[in-house]
C-alpha cells in the first residue's frame, strides 16, 4: 500500500489506476476509522480494480468553536487497517497542500447545504463539497463510497455530482451499528461510559418513530413529537433536530411514506451525534 501526502503525486498514481479496466474506487474519510469506514473499503474492494482512501481532517468543514482541533487522529492505526483491507493507496495530505494560503474557491450546493446539519453548522457542507470535488479531481475515481449515516452529506454530494456532471458514481453503503444500535462514528470516541449509554437515545428515537409509522401513523408532526420526546427524556442529551424529509431535497415531507428519511442530531456530552433511517 502506498501512502502519499503530495496531491500531484496522488493524482499521477490514480491516473494509472483510473485508466485500468475495472476503474478506481475512492473512499474519502477523515480517519479515526471504524467498521463503518471499513465497510466502504470492502464495497470498493469487491468492485473496483484498485481502491484509494483519503485521510484528511478537512478544516473547511468545521465551524468556529467546533471540534476540529480535538477530532480524533490515528494515522498509523488507520494505515495498518487499510493495508489489511487491501487498499492500494492512502492519500494523507497536509492542510497547506490542499489549501495554499491564497486558496479562494468554494463549491456551494445552494439550498441543500442549509438543511439538516447545514442549518446548525453554517458553512459545513460548503467545506464538504469543496474537499470532495477536489478529491474527485485528484483521484478521478469511477466510483466513490460514502456512508448512509451522513444522509445530508450524501444528498449534497449527489446533487453536486449531478449539477456539475462529475463523471463519478456515488455508492452509498448502509449504516454500521454497534450491537446495541449505536451508529458507528469517529465521534463516539468522545463518549465516556455514561454518555455512551445516553447516546443510545438517538437510535431509540428513530426506532420509536419507525414503530409508530409501521403502526399506521403518517403525520410527520406526530411522528417527530414522539421521536423528540425520547431524546428530551434522556438525561445528558440535547436534541439539535428531529426531521422527516425527502432524502434528495432534504425538505420536510407533508406525509411520511416509503423512502422518507427520518433523521436526528443531538448533543451528547461533548459530542454532536447524528443518525437516521429510511422508511
Ligand atoms: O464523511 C466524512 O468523513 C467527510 O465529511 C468527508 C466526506 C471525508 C469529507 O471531508
Amino acid at each position: 500500500m502506498q501512502v502519499v501526502a503530495d496531491p500531484a503525486e496522488f493524482h499521477r498514481l490514480c491516473r494509472g489506476w483510473a485508466a485500468a479496466a475495472g476503474g478506481l474506487g475512492l473512499v474519502p474519510t477523515m480517519g479515526a476509522l471504524h467498521a463503518g469506514h471499513l465497510s466502504l473499503v470492502r464495497a470498493s474492494r469487491g468492485r473496483d480494480a484498485a481502491t484509494a482512501a483519503s485521510i484528511f481532517v478537512n478544516p473547511l468543514q468545521f465551524g468556529p468553536g467546533e471540534d476540529f482541533a480535538r477530532y480524533p487522529r490515528a494515522l498509523e492505526r488507520d494505515c495498518a487497517l487499510l493495508e489489511r483491507e487491501g487498499v492500494t493507496a492512502v492519500f494523507t495530505p497536509a492542510a497547506e497542500a490542499m489549501y495554499p494560503a491564497d486558496f479562494a474557491t468554494a463549491v456551494e450546493v445552494a439550498g441543500l447545504s442549509e438543511r439538516l446539519c447545514g442549518a446548525s453548522r453554517p458553512g459545513h457542507f460548503r467545506g464538504v463539497a469543496t474537499v470532495v470535488l477536489k478529491l474527485f479531481l485528484l483521484a478521478q475515481p469511477a466510483r466513490a463510497y460514502f456512508g448512509q449515516k451522513d444522509a445530508a452529506q450524501v444528498a449534497v454530494i449527489r446533487r453536486m455530482v449531478r449539477d456539475l456532471a462529475a463523471p463519478v458514481e456515488i455508492v452509498v453503503c448502509p449504516i454500521v451499528r454497534e450491537p446495541d444500535g449505536l451508529a458507528m462514528s469517529s465521534r463516539n470516541a468522545y463518549l465516556d461510559a455514561a454518555a455512551r449509554r445516553h447516546a443510545l437515545a438517538l437510535y431509540r428515537s428513530l426506532s420509536v418513530m419507525r414503530d409508530r409509522y409501521q403502526a399506521g401513523e403518517r403525520d410527520p408532526a406526530r411522528l417527530l413529537a414522539a421521536g423528540r420526546a425520547v431524546l428530551e427524556a434522556e438525561p445528558g442529551v440535547r436534541p439539535d433536530y428531529v426531521a422527516a424529509v425527502d432524502p434528495d431535497s432534504l425538505l420536510p415531507v407533508a406525509a411520511a411514506g416509503p423512502g422518507t428519511l427520518l433523521a436526528v442530531a443531538a448533543f451528547v456530552g461533548p459530542a454532536r451525534l447524528i443518525d437516521n433511517l429510511l422508511l
